[in-house]
């Protein structure tokens, strides 16, 4: 039949008798150590179990991680957009940044495809911004929704000689599902075949409505080949970012996400965070993920030393103790003890809750044999 004992059940989750008819006793189920239990009661106490197991590790160190982060207060000012560009493979993207950072950065990768998220700042005459360029191909479409929540606008890029494609609608469904405001860059336009007019037409179809059809996006015509027009984007943006008005507090301890990481040879763990508030500053130590470490060296998006970096500038960070995840945040704090503690802590309540996931995973396959 489909039921177990409570001692067998018991031996299965390596817990004593006693102690798993007192649960069962808590969740009005009586029984005996040499009763049977039905299927979902056996799963309902394991998952229970489990849960409690887990909540009990829970959360010293978390804690006064956040009576720490309330702790870091200040008077909050404008700062920098975060812009992501997204749209169609081809489409121009890198060329795009490329011009705007005036460097070479499509030519230097591999097959010209953007292999991961990159992210630079620029300053503008009139302000610095922010970019994330996420890769154009379909097999990266996850990165692609990941880059949008750190954004605050999204240029897509459209080809004017080759109109909404896919990955262009796919873009507006991530930008109107994250709530970021749009801003279209119809690229290309030096093309003899360009024909933005029909780009704007065919936007009309996902509700993508430009101002000179009554709708409230901007669109700007340009070329990242000649540089056409792309002075008006960068106007485009930081109007934009008036109208978002977005504040940060420059002052105190940092705290930002991860946008990509990796191993290096020489280096160890390097992670490309966007600090999202405060100062980020050689020296701190800080908890990311279920890492930690003391900030040995920071970089900008040209390789370069820096000893700072404050909201929406990203950087690349060194010292440490593994490879974060994209998407963790990361906090700065006071001394190496609780960053410490706070990064074990996540890491043992991570086991604790795969170990609880397969414990459930193994009882529905003991059930099912019996
Ligand atoms: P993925 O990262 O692979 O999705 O592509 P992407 O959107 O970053 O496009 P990329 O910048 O690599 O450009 C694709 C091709 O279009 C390259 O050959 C560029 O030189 C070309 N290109 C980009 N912008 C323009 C433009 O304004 N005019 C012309 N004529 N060619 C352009
Ligand atoms: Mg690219």
């Amino acid at each position: 039949g489909d039921a177990i004992t409570v001692a067998d059940l018991a031996q299965k989750l390596a817990m004593k008798g006693g102690d798993v008819v007192k649960a069962l006793f808590k969740m009005g189920v009586m029984a005996t150590i040499t009763q049977s239990i039905d299927h979902d009661t056996a799963v309902l106490i394991t998952e229970e179990l489990g849960h409690k197991a887990v909540a009990a590790g829970a959360n010293d160190a978390e804690s006064e991680l956040l009576a720490h982060a309330e702790e870091v207060q200040g008077e909050k000012q404008q700062r920098p957009p975060v812009v992501t560009i997204m749209g169609h493979v081809d489409h121009g993207k890198t060329s795009l940044l490329d011009y705007i950072r005036r460097t070479k950065v499509a030519t230097g990768e591999a097959g010209g495809i953007t292999q991961h998220i990159g992210a630079y700042h620029v300053e503008t005459p009139k302000g610095v911004i922010s970019f994330l360029d996420t890769p154009g191909h379909a097999a990266f479409t996850q990165m692609r929704q990941r880059g949008a929540k750190l954004t605050d606008i999204v240029v897509l890029v459209v080809a004017a000689d080759d109109g909404v494609m896919p990955q262009t609608a796919e873009a507006i469904q991530h930008a109107k599902a994250a709530k970021v405001p749009l801003i279209v860059a119809i690229n290309k336009i030096d093309k003899s075949d360009a024909d933005p007019s029909r780009v704007k037409s065919d936007l009309l179809t996902y509700e993508v409505v430009a101002e000179e059809f009554g709708g409230d996006i901007q669109m700007v015509e340009l070329s990242a080949k000649t540089g056409q027009g792309v002075d008006d984007l960068l106007d485009a943006i930081l109007l934009q970012s008036e109208v978002l008005d977005l504040q940060a507090v420059f002052e105190g301890r940092a705290t930002g996400v991860v946008i990509e990481s990796a191993l290096d040879k020489g280096r160890g763990p390097v992670a490309t965070v966007l600090v999202q508030q405060g100062q980020l500053s050689k020296g701190d130590y800080l908890v990311c993920g279920i890492q930690y470490g003391r900030v040995r060296a920071l970089f900008d998006e040209n390789g370069t030393q820096v000893q700072v970096a404050g909201p929406s500038i990203p950087v690349q960070i060194l010292g440490l103790s593994g490879v974060p995840e994209a998407g963790d945040d990361f906090v700065v704090v006071a001394d190496e003890r609780l960053a410490k503690d706070v990064a074990q802590q996540r890491d043992t309540k991570r086991r604790e809750l795969r170990l609880v996931a397969s414990a459930g995973n193994r009882m529905e396959d003991i059930l099912a044999q019996m």
